[in-house]
């Protein structure tokens, strides 16, 4: 199966994909992470990492489709380029998603940049025009993973309450804004699946959007 992460902008959705990415091998899954970012930034992340214990591949094409086959018996995480510059990638690799998640912080700024965009296709919209080139013709479930969470600030309850009522599902396991995550993305990470990201994986196992074995 195949993951798309994606987000208008620079939303945090890097971190949270390799993160991500090590929670589900530590959990057992066979992962291959692609970068499909121009930035190659989590190519650069493994790469300071000494190499991460999983294949990351680097796809950043509107070809990504026909070029990458899904695993079968594993999961491909994709870290999508940002689709207010790149939508040519996200419409690609949404062809063959089993999953779109969407990254964002709990803040007007990213609810905006989400919901009611200025200067391009909202994402909901640029997940669902994906339906026309599937073969089923239905879009991929789109959930939305909410990051950088502080502490005892009401934002997040709030933007969570506003997404769910304009019809978004919201994981409710949230990323905190953390130092180590921000500082994460140079080095190697140990024991994902112990923090936030591993709760994710139950989370998202409890809902059925990924299978172990
Ligand atoms: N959970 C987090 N806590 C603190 N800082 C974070 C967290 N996640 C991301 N960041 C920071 O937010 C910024 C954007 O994150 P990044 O993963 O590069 O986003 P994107 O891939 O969407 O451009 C970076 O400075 C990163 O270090
Ligand atoms: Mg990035």
């Amino acid at each position: 199966m195949l993951i798309a992460n994606i987000s208008p902008r620079s939303m945090g959705k890097t971190t949270d994909t390799g993160m991500m990415a090590h929670a589900l091998h530590e959990a057992g899954y066979p992962v291959r992470a692609w970068d499909a970012d121009e930035s190659q930034h989590l190519t650069q992340w493994s790469e300071a990492a000494d190499g991460f214990p999983f294949p990351v591949e680097r796809n950043a094409s509107a070809t990504f489709a026909t070029d990458v086959t899904p695993l079968k018996d594993g999961i491909d995480i994709v870290d999508v380029g940002h689709t207010e510059n790149h939508p040519h990638i996200a419409d690609s690799v949404l062809k063959v998603a089993d999953l779109a998640i969407v990254h964002m912080e709990p803040s007007m700024a990213d609810w905006q940049r989400v919901t009611e965009p200025r200067t391009s296709t909202p994402v909901a919209e640029i997940v669902a025009r994906s339906a026309f080139t599937r073969p089923d013709r239905q879009a991929p479930p789109v959930w939305i993973l909410l990051n950088r969470v502080r502490t005892g600030v009401r934002s997040a309850q709030d933007i969570r309450g506003m997404l769910r009522d304009s019809g978004w599902n919201v994981f409710t396991v949230m990323i905190p804004n953390l130092d180590e995550l921000k500082q994460a993305t140079a080095f190697p990470v140990e024991r994902a699946s112990r923090g936030p990201f591993g709760e994710l994986v139950t989370e998202m196992e409890a809902k059925g959007l990924i299978k172990n074995g």
